[in-house]
């Protein structure tokens, strides 16, 4: 069973169904400036967890030398993101797609799966802190077996740096998400590197985002 999304803070969709979230509609802007830096200027990208389909509308306008293929496992936010699509009618947005990390299978999907890649780019937004912990190994691993090459994998959201203070404001965060789930509550960027190292990526690049937010930029070991 997929893992519950956050309730969005806004519960009415706009009557075309489209969700609103305060949060991406703030950090949109600036994540979609960094995507625009660290990617090469055209190739295939994946999303993962979706969530509302905000960043993939926004982010999809602007990067328009790639394909953009949301997914989230969540059929309420895929209704979203497919509003999302049919609003900003970009060519690029691919129309949204179910994909789980939890029950991913290894096995590659068959070639003709639009999920089947490869992929040069793997985007995933505010996922591993408000999902079990396993989600987070289990994205470093795809993004390994999706991924050219020379892929790059990009991960934003409010992360713990061990011997760094973090906000009051992540701090009354984490104890909100691990009073709502045990499960949830933020990481550590030691313990979520120590998952992508062992599927084979490496920090390239630590990029610090307004509202004490980091974005991630892994490439491979070996690249
Ligand atoms: C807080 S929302 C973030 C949505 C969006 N990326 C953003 O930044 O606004 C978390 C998302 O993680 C998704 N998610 C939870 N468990 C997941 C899993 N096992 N595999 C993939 N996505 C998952 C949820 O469905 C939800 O859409």
């Amino acid at each position: 069973m997929p893992a519950s999304p956050v309730p969005p803070p806004s519960p009415s969709p706009s009557p075309d169904g489209r969700l609103l979230w305060p949060a991406p509609e703030r950090n949109k802007g600036p994540i979609t400036e960094v995507l625009q830096r660290v990617l090469p200027t055209r190739g295939r990208l994946l999303e993962v967890a979706s969530g509302s389909g905000q960043h993939a509308a926004h982010a999809s306008g602007l990067l328009d030398g790639w394909t953009w293929q949301p997914t989230d496992p969540d059929a309420a936010m895929r209704a979203s993101i497919a509003a999302w699509t049919a609003h900003v009618r970009h060519p690029n947005l691919l129309p949204v797609r179910a994909l789980d990390l939890l029950t991913e299978p290894d096995a590659p999907p068959a070639a003709e799966d639009p999920l089947a890649g490869p992929f040069d780019a793997l985007f995933n937004a505010n996922m591993v802190h408000i999902a079990p912990w396993a989600t987070c190994g289990a994205l470093m691993r795809l993004a390994a077996r999706r991924l050219t090459a020379q892929g790059v994998l990009v991960v934003y959201g409010p992360f713990l740096v061990d011997g760094e203070p973090t906000s009051p404001g992540n701090l009354a965060f984490d104890a909100d998400l691990r009073q709502r789930d045990p499960h949830w509550g933020l990481r550590t960027l030691g313990a979520v590197c120590a998952e992508a190292g062992r599927a084979g990526w490496r920090l390239d690049e630590r990029i610090a985002m307004p509202a004490h937010n980091l974005t991630l930029v892994f490439r491979r070991v070996a690249a």
